[in-house]
């Protein structure tokens, strides 16, 4: 694993931005792996700062990690408009090799089976990941058991009450997601990991420093050949 501290997250969103565009310019037809939350926006800001400088992404694929089920896409905490929002309204990525789970299918168990038929077809080359204050990645959350396939996942309490900043009242926040498993994640041939502010900096330690565990799903990334953990100096102050 490579270790990154940045001054800020906006540093470090410039730094994920061009490890990102290599891959682009690298890749005949690149797939980005994408993650939501606030973690994630200095990314997306310096990514379309590219694109604004000639970055083509025309060619470009990208999967999204998840997708709260129950609100419809125009919901401005849905996944769907916060990515359009961030990036897709932007860029010259065609609207046909963008995909986000459909957390508004009728059968949520089809809508699974089609998005692992999409990441089996499109196998992603750079995925971003965020952190959830429990350790999630996606909506991965702590269990005994990690599922490796596209699943409909319970929200945890942590995952709940974190969310809940986004929405008016925390009885607003969805109860469950569909999310990514763990061997879409960990299949990606590369993978950075985000996580920035004081809050993440307990979690942060114990996924990357810690024993690899069921119930702190990022410390599985420990088991991956090419992970970047790029970290603000807050995020990283639990780090020796
Ligand atoms: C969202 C996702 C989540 C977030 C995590 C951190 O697509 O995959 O794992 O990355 O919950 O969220 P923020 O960045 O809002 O703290």
């Amino acid at each position: 694993m490579k270790i990154r501290v940045f001054e800020t997250p906006s540093d470090a969103g410039l730094y994920v931005a061009a490890l990102a565009e290599r891959v682009v310019l690298d890749v005949p037809n690149p797939v980005l792996g994408l993650a939501t939350g606030s973690t994630s926006c200095p990314f997306y800001q310096a990514f379309v700062k590219f694109e604004k400088c000639g970055l083509d992404l025309s060619r470009t694929t990208t999967i999204n990690l998840d997708e709260y089920i129950g609100l419809p896409d125009t919901h401005p905490q849905s996944y769907h408009y916060f990515m359009n929002e961030q990036l897709f309204d932007h860029v010259n990525i065609p609207r046909d090799q963008i995909f986000i789970p459909d957390g508004a299918a009728a059968d949520l168990h089809a809508e699974c089976e089609r998005y692992d038929d999409i990441i089996r077809k499109h196998p992603i080359d750079f995925q971003i990941l965020g952190i959830g204050v429990n350790g999630h990645i996606g909506f991965n959350e702590p269990n005994d058991l990690l599922l490796s396939r596209t699943h409909v996942v319970e929200l945890s309490h942590d995952t709940i009450a974190s969310n809940a900043r986004f929405f008016t009242d925390v009885s607003e926040v969805p109860r469950k997601a569909i999310t990514m498993g763990v061997q879409a994640i960990l299949q990606a041939r590369q993978i950075v990991l985000m996580a920035f502010g004081k809050e993440k900096a307990h979690i942060v330690s114990r996924a990357i420093q810690g024993e690899v565990r069921t119930d702190i799903p990022a410390s599985i990334l420990q088991l991956h050949r090419d992970v970047t953990i790029v970290l603000d100096k807050l995020s990283a102050s639990e780090l020796p």
